[in-house]
């Protein structure tokens, strides 16, 4: 049964989306249906199609009462919106469906699980959230939620663990059929940890054992964490919040954290040995990975940062918050390393290319422009030239307007920098990333789409993202060298 609450959301929803023109939101990146999006939620393969839910509130271009949002695609790439799948609209969620999961059911069924969040009153007379997990049950469009609510409370969580932190479940499956699932939880230092707790039925839920404990190194609370098996290694990926820097591997504020490791399934056991940032961008967040059917394990992250919202101004364009482009992730080298999507090389047309320019000074290169594009750069030294000093490439250009990737081989750092691109707020517009070269030779892919710029580097071992709302018709690319580069590009419009 549809409750009042979902069926004024999906009323407005479909009465609304109809002032978003197509031309004015991301092409191939998923945007909300109308009004507000953050984190990826519930993001599976089911019945023949990708599904992706997402933290939303179709009211308004600002967070407020959570909602799931709810798309499916064939490719990643195409999607197609479903009516919102849940609204907070019970006792136990009556302040927000928060970030959560979903896994299949042995009955066929798929299961969504998430945060309710019930804001209480305190003896003091302040207000506070006090969070649990629900699950919900259906058939990919319509959920109903378990009358036995919350499936797991305070009740569930160890000693000194809080109840007002204590959110993001990611299930999975395992090979007997018996699920697990990790939650973010603060714990007595105040800093983030993930509890680990199991089911034999997706309903009925045991706490098993902390995972992992920042031990105040890597922020305060871990937000949605997720965990799996790749290449060997367990990988356990959480966005940490109140960031403190450290090096060009971590920055101030919310960002995201990989740690990698080893995992004794018998013991539930982890053993870290390596950690890292996600993303070295400006705007990345709160990711989530699905197991594809071929097996390649794909990640989408929300394509903002708490910290930087306001740079979008107060206009209302009728959708705020996107998604990432689709990522496989691979380990290479005791690294995490991510690729665009392998569909999206199916979007590829008018392909532009260029070989061994020598560069120095500012060019544009006649047919590599445009918003919607995929381009792959190397460049290196020329021969007889020593190394060069600085290489930079603009886009989302015009003569008012540009953001630009720049690379300094002396110091082998990255730079991304959007303060040029029209923004009129005092947030961050510029990050810095160390990278590896080899005699200043280094790749870069650049994938844009409208409102937004992901840089991989080096066939992914650095990913660096971030939105920009620059006009459209800012779509001019150059490039400029300090002392002499050597350059290839291979441009295709994405379409
Ligand atoms: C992360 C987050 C989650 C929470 C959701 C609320 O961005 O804060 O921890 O479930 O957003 O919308």
């Amino acid at each position: 049964m549809t409750s009042q609450r979902l069926g004024e959301a999906r009323r407005y929803e479909e009465a609304s989306e109809k002032r978003i023109p197509d031309e004015e939101r991301p092409a191939f990146h998923l945007s909300p249906r109308v009004g507000w999006m953050n984190d990826p939620n519930g993001f599976s393969w089911f019945e023949g199609k990708y599904h992706l839910f997402y933290q939303y509130n179709p009211y308004e271009v600002q967070w407020g009462p959570m909602h799931w949002g709810h798309a499916v695609s064939e490719d990643l790439l195409h999607w197609e919106y479903l009516p919102a799948a849940l609204a907070p609209d019970q006792v136990w969620d009556r302040d927000g469906c928060f970030s959560g999961s979903a896994v299949t059911l042995a009955d066929g069924r798929q299961l969504l699980m998430y945060t309710g969040v019930v804001r209480e009153r305190q003896a003091d007379g302040s207000w506070a959230d006090v969070q649990a997990q629900c699950v919900a049950a259906g058939d990919g469009v319509d959920y109903e939620k378990y009358e036995k609510n919350p499936v797991l409370d305070e009740k569930d969580i160890p000693e000194g663990g809080s109840r007002n932190d204590f959110r993001d479940p990611k299930m999975w499956q395992e090979e007997d059929g018996t699920y697990r699932c990790v939650i973010g939880n603060r714990s007595a230092d105040g800093s983030g940890q993930i509890l680990l707790f199991s089911s034999p039925d997706g309903f009925a839920w045991h706490y098993e054992k902390v995972l992992a404990a920042s031990r105040n190194r890597f922020g305060r609370m871990w937000e949605c964490p997720d965990f799996f098996p790749l290449d060997g290694k367990w990988i356990l990926i959480v966005s940490p919040q109140d960031m403190l820097p450290s090096g060009l591997e971590y920055h101030n504020g919310n960002g995201t954290l990989c740690l990698i490791g080893d995992y004794d399934k018998k013991t539930a056991e982890y053993e870290e040995i390596a950690n890292q940032s996600v993303d070295y961008g400006i705007d990345f967040y709160a990711p989530q990975t699905v197991l594809a059917p071929d097996g390649r394990r794909i990640m989408i992250g929300w394509l903002q940062n708490w910290d930087t919202c306001s740079h979008r101004g107060q206009r209302d364009e009728g959708w705020f918050g996107q998604m990432s482009i689709p990522r496989e992730l691979s380990v290479r080298n005791g690294r995490l390393c991510q690729k665009p999507i392998r569909e999206l090389e199916r979007m590829r047309q008018n392909k532009v290319e260029y070989e061994n320019v020598a560069l120095s000074g500012a060019v544009r290169l006649e047919g590599v422009r445009g918003r919607r594009i995929d381009m792959e750069l190397e460049i290196r030294q020329e021969e007889g030239c020593g190394l060069y000093r600085k290489f930079t490439v603009c886009f989302a250009q015009n003569d008012s307007y540009y953001t630009s990737v720049s690379f300094r081989p002396d110091e082998s750092v990255l730079k991304v920098d959007r303060k040029f691109s029209g923004s009129r707020k005092a947030v961050i517009h510029q990050r810095r990333s160390k990278v590896r070269h080899e005699g200043g030779r280094l790749k870069l892919r650049v994938i844009l789409d409208r409102f937004s710029a992901e840089i991989f580097v080096n066939d992914g071992e650095q990913v660096l993202s971030l939105v920009l709302y620059t006009v459209q018709e800012a779509e001019d690319i150059s490039f400029i060298a300090e002392g002499t580069v050597k350059l290839d590009v291979v441009k295709y419009d994405l379409v």
